[in-house]
């Protein structure tokens, strides 16, 4: 009844809820998007819950992620909303524990170094990777068998990006001491952590031993690389980032190239990891698909497969869009969240969201609003063969363009596809991504057929439990080995 009778006329609706702190809590944190598209139903595109406590305004389609996107800097803010989860992984000074034009910085920083140059050279290492894999993992002895999707997509997708972006110690290391590391550091991102960042958690003090081992292990890389005793090999990002300089002249000190490595391996496994299951899991329902894709190899590249280059991804847009429609229905991120630093009123209704209020945008909603895409819970990588991609971001052609020192982006976004994000916090890995999960695709449809065990098109559910959204554990898939002589 106090909820009914004290609502602001200028404050979102709230959704209704019985116990105060918990609020809505449980019934979001089990399936965001169900809980998003419902409250949408009831109250429209925007609405506040209460998250751990915290009223949580909620913008949805369009109108709603670039409200929150592409708000301005004195407006919204990443960093006192993230830093108490990720400071204590990635290490101090770096990311969200330094000053937002610092980050913009560093993001400068990695996106040059994710250069063209860089990005072909990184296709060879990962096909060596994911053939080495598969040889020697106990999941693919003989010709037939099963492995269970997300671990051992997880396995592959830590391999292929320290070989390539991580660098050759990085991933000689991951034999041995990295893997227990990067576990432990991986522990800091567990849910308990994102609701209660602030109690001393037992795993906490693994994690902070871990971060600590890791900026040591990181930072005798890069003394020794100085020293010249490591000869220069390949273009990882370690070589990169010992190159660069802050616009006060600067160069970065050991403990931020460490804590910005740290942040990349975070942010491109568990993004990357999620993805390309989702995709084998796909695949698994619609075996025919896969076989297209090799028929689409076999017609750019020629019927003996030549090992792939990076100008050859470009010319297989069914790869392409394969990874375009998983990223469509399962988008890593379901929630990217911010804090309101000024009142803020929402265009077009009498809505004023207050400081005390953090806000929340999900694009993976307008991802699959049937207002946009035909039958939009239907995974089908094919409704992007006419253009659609190009027809999205027309909107935005003629658009200010805003420069965030990292690159110049859309200064506003009408497009409902916004898997990685928009305006200043906006993904800078998209092209790595894209060019890691392409090669994986490319070697793992060259040497295996998928199906689901059943021979059904059943897909499993998704976890939701952390910041980064993946398929349930264990889902089992069956792969056979094509014969190569065929
Ligand atoms: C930011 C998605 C891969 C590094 C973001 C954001 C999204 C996103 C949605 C915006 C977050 C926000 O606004 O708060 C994805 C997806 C990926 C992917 C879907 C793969 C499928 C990667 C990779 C890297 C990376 C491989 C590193 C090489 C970053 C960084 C940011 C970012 C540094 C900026 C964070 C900020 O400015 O606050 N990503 N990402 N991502 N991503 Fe990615």
């Amino acid at each position: 009844l106090k909820q009914l009778l004290f609502k602001n006329p200028n404050e979102p609706p709230i959704v209704f809820h019985w116990v105060p702190v918990i609020g809505s809590t449980i019934s979001y944190g089990m399936d965001p998007y169900k809980f998003f598209f419902t409250n949408r139903e009831k109250y429209g595109n925007v609405f506040t819950f209460i998250l751990l406590g915290k009223k949580t305004t909620v913008c949805l389609d369009t109108k709603g992620n670039n409200f929150i996107l592409n708000g301005k800097i004195k407006d919204v803010n990443a960093e006192e909303i993230y830093s108490p989860l990720c400071t204590p992984v990635f290490g101090k000074d770096v990311v969200y524990d330094c000053p937002n034009s610092k980050l913009m910085e560093q993001k400068r920083f990695v996106k040059f170094g994710l250069t063209q140059d860089a990005l072909r050279s990184y296709v060879r290492l990962i096909t060596q990777e994911c053939e080495d894999f598969v040889k020697r993992h106990k999941d693919f002895k003989g010709q037939k068998g099963t492995f269970n999707v997300p671990k051992v997509m997880a396995e592959l997708t830590i391999y292929t990006a320290s070989r390539s972006l991580q660098g050759e110690e990085v991933r000689n290391k991951f034999n041995s001491s990295f893997a227990d590391l990067y576990h432990d550091l991986d522990m800091g991102f567990s849910p308990i952590n994102f609701m209660l960042p602030w109690v001393p958690l037992p795993h906490n003090r693994k994690r902070d031993a871990a971060r600590n081992t890791m900026i040591q292990l990181y930072s005798e890389i890069v003394q020794k690389r100085r020293s010249g005793e490591a000869g220069k090999t390949g273009h990882d990002m370690i070589w990169h980032l010992m190159d660069c300089k802050y616009k006060d002249g600067t160069q970065v000190p050991d403990h931020e190239i460490a804590g910005i490595m740290i942040a990349l391996l975070m942010a491109g496994q568990h993004s990357s990891s999620s993805t390309i299951s989702w995709i084998m899991l796909r695949l698994a329902t619609k075996p025919q698909l896969v076989e297209e894709l090799l028929q689409e190899q076999k017609a750019v590249l020629g019927a003996d497969l030549p090992e792939i280059t990076y100008d050859d991804l470009s010319k297989l847009p069914l790869h392409a869009q394969v990874v375009r429609e998983t990223l469509r229905m399962h988008a890593p991120i379901h929630s990217i969240l911010r804090q309101v630093k000024q009142p803020m009123h929402v265009e077009g209704t009498p809505y004023v969201i207050p400081t005390s209020h953090s806000l929340l945008s999900s694009p993976g909603v307008s991802a699959i609003m049937p207002e946009y895409f035909h039958n939009p819970n239907v995974w089908d990588p094919h409704r992007w063969d006419s253009n659609l991609a190009e027809k999205l971001e027309a909107g935005d052609e003629d658009e200010e363009k805003i420069d965030y020192g990292w690159g110049t982006v859309s200064k506003g976004t009408n497009s409902p596809y916004l898997p990685f994000g928009a305006g200043r916090h906006r993904c800078i890995g998209e092209q790595f991504a894209y060019m890691q999960l392409q090669t994986i695709l490319v070697a793992f449809v060259r040497e295996f057929k998928i199906r689901n065990v059943d021979g059904s098109d059943r897909i499993v559910g998704t976890d939701y439990s952390s910041l980064f959204s993946r398929p349930l554990n264990p889902a089992v898939v069956e792969w056979e080995r094509r014969n190569k002589e065929l």
